[in-house]
């Protein structure tokens, strides 16, 4: 009985569990109702009571030696824990993921077109590469006109007939393809044109354009509706002026200035101390554009217009360096949180 003892004595010492489940199991192996301790005290009940002195001993080292290695390796285990594992307290609340916000971009295209929806206008999209007939053709470019130049408009090389729209008036050329006046529609998109990028341009952006045709539209309607829009989107003192302008697709055609934001009309930086800000290009939609989207030109008349989003947006938020648009550095992009 000794050696058995002595065995046992031997195999607690030499026990290194590889994993903390092994302890447990070691624990009741040992300890356990029918584990090693218990089958030795059952024997101890037969041993002649002059051993029982010793014996008795020598158990209750081993019984000892048992518990201490348990909890030895059990504080071992718990050490090889991180701290912040040992403490972790599963009732603390998580850390909550940050919400990202919308692109200033999408802020002011979302704006327009809430101010344009007021007015009665739906949006129209179509697709971005587009062929020459409703981007240029349709649209009264001659066909010497120099935005179809390859320095200015990307065509894909395979079929030159394709391009990448340079404008989203391709979208009002297709709405008129497919519906009835009155159509009051605004065109919202990415275009693309070859331009070096710089502070103030560059090869993709984005642009709103809107068409109003119906019977007796006229050149008061549109002043009217480019007015609301200029006081709804920069406040109510906002003015516009109108400049005589060309544009192949309206007929007479103008550019549309705002008084500066910034310095009230009184003429600073930014609008270069003229006290106005160029916002938008419109005009009476030429005759040849109806007729070529297959609209009576005698019976209906309407209005285009077309705007940069990104200049209305450097504008609006007083950014000077479009590019800033397009880097996606969050540390610009939050600024925008909660503008509108
Ligand atoms: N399509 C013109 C441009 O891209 C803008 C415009 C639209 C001008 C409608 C007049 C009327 O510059």
């Amino acid at each position: 009985m000794i050696h058995k003892i002595e065995a046992l004595l031997q195999q607690v010492e030499a026990f290194k569990p590889q994993a903390a489940a092994e302890i447990e199991e070691f624990r009741v192996r040992m300890l356990g109702r029918k584990g090693e301790l218990n089958i030795v005290l059952e024997e101890f009940k037969k041993v002649a009571p002059e051993m029982k002195r010793e014996l008795g001993q020598r158990i209750n080292n081993l019984k000892n030696a048992i518990n201490e290695r348990i909890a030895t390796l059990r504080e071992e285990v718990e050490q090889q824990q991180t701290p912040e594992e040992s403490q972790r307290d599963m009732t603390r609340p998580g850390t909550a993921d940050a919400i990202g916000s919308r692109h200033p971009i999408s802020l002011v295209k979302n704006e327009i077109v809430e101010i344009f929806s007021r007015l009665g206008y739906t949006v129209a999209e179509g697709p971005e590469i587009e062929d020459d007939w409703h981007v240029f053709s349709a649209l009264n470019f001659p066909p010497e006109h120099p935005a179809r130049d390859m320095q200015d408009t990307f065509f894909i090389q395979k079929n030159p007939d394709l391009l990448l729209r340079t404008h989203t008036s391709s979208i009002q050329v297709r709405t008129m393809e497919h519906q009835k006046p009155p159509i009051r529609v605004i065109c919202p998109g990415r275009v693309f044109r070859n331009e070096a990028i710089s502070y103030r341009a560059h090869c993709i952006f984005h642009q709103i354009e809107g068409l109003y045709i119906d019977e007796n539209v006229s050149f008061a309607d549109l002043k009217q509706s480019i007015l609301y829009f200029a006081k709804e989107l920069f406040g109510e003192k906002a003015q516009i002026r109108l400049r005589p302008s060309y544009f192949p697709f309206t007929e007479p055609s103008a550019e549309v200035d705002v008084s500066c934001n910034l310095c009230g009309g009184k003429g600073c930086n930014v609008c270069k101390h003229t006290g106005w800000l160029e916002i938008m290009g419109c005009g009476m939609v030429d005759p040849n554009v109806l007729e070529a989207s297959g609209i009576d030109s005698k019976k209906y008349s309407g209005f285009a217009f077309g705007m940069g989003v990104e200049r209305i947006a450097m504008l609006k938020f007083g950014v000077k360096d479009l590019r800033l648009y397009f880097e996606n550095d969050v540390r610009f992009l939050r600024q925008f949180d909660s503008v509108f």
